[in-house]
C-alpha cells in the first residue's frame, strides 16, 4: 500500500522537527462527560492515533508522546492495570496503522517496571516497525526525566570505574550519550494539553531551549485542528539560543534634555 504523500502545512515559519507532548486531561475530559476516569484514557488513544497519523503526514521526523511517567504508578491499582491493558492493546491494534504510515516505534524509560505481556507487544512492535523510515514515534512509558539522569549516572559511574571515559572527556555531549535514545535530536517544540503550566519529570534535559505551547483542551479533544493552531503558534517564534536574531542597531537613546523629560 503506498504512503500518503508529505503534506506539510505552510504557515511562513519554521516548522518543528521533532515534536513532543505531555497528553493530560484524560480524567478531566471523562469526568465532564460524568464518565468514569479511566474512560477517558481509552478516548485520549483516539487522539494518540490521528496525532501520530497527522505528523507522519506532515513530514514530521519524531514525535515523542508521555504516556505513562515512572510517577504514575502511584495511581490506584485499577487505573494503573487499566492503563496497561489499553498500553499492551494500542501497541497490538496500531500495527497497521504503523506501517501504512510508515512509522517507526520505540520506547523510552524504565521500561522493565512494564508488566511482561505489555513488554512483549511493545518489543514487537518495535521489531515489526524497525525497517520502516519514516516518522519516528517515542513513547515514553514508565519514563521519568530523573530517573534517566540517575540510570545514565549509573552506567556512567561504571564507565568511569572501568576507564572507558575519562573526567576531562565530560561534557554536554558525552552526557547525551549516557540518556535513553542518544541519537535523536532534542524537541523544538513541547506541547502540553489540558491548561497545566508544567513539565512534570519530562526530558528536563533535552527541553532546555525547546518552544512550550500549553493547550488548553484536555488530550481526548486534542485532534488535528488543535496540532494546526500550535504549528501555527510555532512558526511565529523566534529561535535564538541565547544568541541573538536581528542584530539591527538600538535606536540611539535620546539624551537630550526634552527626550530626557519627556521620559
Ligand atoms: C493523562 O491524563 C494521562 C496519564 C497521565 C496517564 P490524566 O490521567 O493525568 O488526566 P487528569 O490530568 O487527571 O485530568
Ligand atoms: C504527566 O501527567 C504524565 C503524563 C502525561 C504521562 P500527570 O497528570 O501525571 O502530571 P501531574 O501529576 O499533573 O504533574
Ligand atoms: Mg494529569
Amino acid at each position: 500500500m503506498a504512503r500518503p504523500k508529505i503534506e506539510r502545512p505552510d504557515f511562513g515559519g519554521p516548522f518543528p522537527e521533532h515534536i513532543a507532548v505531555i497528553m493530560d486531561g484524560n480524567g478531566r475530559w471523562a469526568r465532564g462527560q460524568g464518565l468514569r476516569r479511566v474512560l477517558g484514557h481509552s478516548e485520549g488513544v483516539h487522539s494518540v492515533r490521528e496525532i501520530t497519523t497527522e505528523c507522519a503526514r506532515m513530514g514530521v521526523k519524531s514525535l515523542t508522546l508521555y504516556a505513562f511517567s515512572v510517577e504514575n504508578f502511584k495511581r490506584p491499582k485499577a487505573e494503573v492495570g487499566f492503563l496497561m491493558r489499553l498500553l499492551s492493546k494500542f501497541l497490538v491494534d496500531e500495527r497497521p496503522t504503523l506501517m501504512n504510515n510508515g512509522v517507526r516505534l520505540r520506547a523510552i524509560g524504565r521500561l522493565e517496571e512494564l508488566p511482561k505481556n505489555a513488554l512483549a507487544a511493545l518489543r514487537e512492535t518495535e521489531r515489526l516497525t524497525e525497517r520502516n523510515d519514516g516518522m519516528l514515534l517515542r513513547l515514553a512509558l514508565a519514563y521519568g526525566a530523573r530517573a534517566e539522569l540517575a540510570d545514565g549516572l549509573r552506567r556512567f559511574a561504571r564507565d568511569l570505574a572501568a576507564g572507558r571515559v575519562r573526567e576531562q572527556d565530560i561534557d554536554d555531549e558525552t552526557l547525551r550519550g549516557y540518556l535513553y535514545d542518544p541519537h535523536t535530536p532534542d524537541p523544538d517544540l513541547l506541547i502540553r494539553t489540558a491548561g497545566e503550566l508544567r513539565v512534570s519529570n519530562f526530558l528536563l534535559w533535552q527541553i532546555s531551549y525547546s518552544e512550550i505551547y500549553v493547550a488548553k483542551e484536555c488530550w481526548p479533544q486534542f485532534r488535528r485542528p488543535q496540532l494546526l493552531a500550535a504549528l501555527e503558534d510555532y512558526a511565529r517564534r523566534v529561535r535564538k539560543f541565547g544568541g541573538l536574531v536581528n542584530d539591527a542597531p538600538a535606536p540611539k537613546p535620546d539624551t537630550t534634555r526634552s527626550g530626557m523629560r519627556a521620559r
